[in-house]
């Protein structure tokens, strides 16, 4: 099986974590910048990621986190974090792509115009984008975990108004979701059962 579907049927989300397995500073980098590998519109790459990692830190967390014991036991609970989409950043964020030749200039300008009329004065368009554009970070986030050995579990259960003020969020920045990756503990659940696919699926 190729691996990448191994890692889609055989990815759990672990609830369990444990405690006494910390992850390095080297390996945190290496799993954000693997995230950022993930798409997002016009690559704004509206993201940013608050690698919780201290025992101090994550206690904090978890008292805004519906006291959820994951966030404390597993080596690092990530804060991920959108920004609104901006037009007005899509010039400097394909820069890269122009200098290095994949994308032509002109191409570029003309995205420019296409996110201005996407987004300009449309603070809700903007708001969705950053939450799409964050959890395709994450769910890469996710895989890259696992693709090292660890474990992984998304959630929402947390105060978001509390989360932005106590890791300092920008006024515009908000949290999408929390991320807890560690190693996992025993007798965690295996992957749950999807729905038919008759009932997820239509071909039009
Ligand atoms: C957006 C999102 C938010 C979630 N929030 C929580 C949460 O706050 N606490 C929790 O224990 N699990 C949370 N979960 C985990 C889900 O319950 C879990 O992914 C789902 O039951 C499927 O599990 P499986 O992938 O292991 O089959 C969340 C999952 C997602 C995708």
């Amino acid at each position: 099986m190729h691996p990448i579907i191994e890692a889609i049927e055989e990815r759990r989300t672990v609830n369990l974590f444990d405690p006494t397995r910390g992850l390095s500073d080297e390996s945190i980098n290496e799993l954000v910048r693997l995230a950022t590998k993930a798409p997002s519109s016009f690559n704004l790459q509206n993201w940013r990621f608050i690698a919780v990692r201290t025992p101090e830190a994550k206690a904090r967390l978890r008292t805004i986190g519906w006291d959820q014991p994951k966030i404390t036991d597993a080596a690092v609970t990530f804060v991920v974090v959108g920004k609104p989409a901006d037009h007005e950043l899509v010039a400097d964020r394909l820069r890269p792509a122009v200098d290095a030749g994949i994308m032509p200039a002109a191409v570029a300008a003309a995205w420019e115009g296409g996110a201005k009329a996407l987004y300009f004065e449309q603070p809700q368009r903007q708001r969705d984008e950053a939450v799409r554009s964050a959890t395709f970070g994450a769910s890469t986030l996710m895989f890259a975990a696992h693709a090292m050995g660890l474990a992984s579990g998304p959630m929402s259960g947390f105060d978001v108004e509390a989360v932005a003020e106590e890791f300092e969020l920008a006024a515009d920045e908000f949290p999408v979701m929390l991320l807890a990756v560690g190693f996992a503990a025993p007798d965690n659940w295996r992957q749950k059962p999807r729905r038919e696919l008759s009932q997820v699926l239509r071909l039009v």
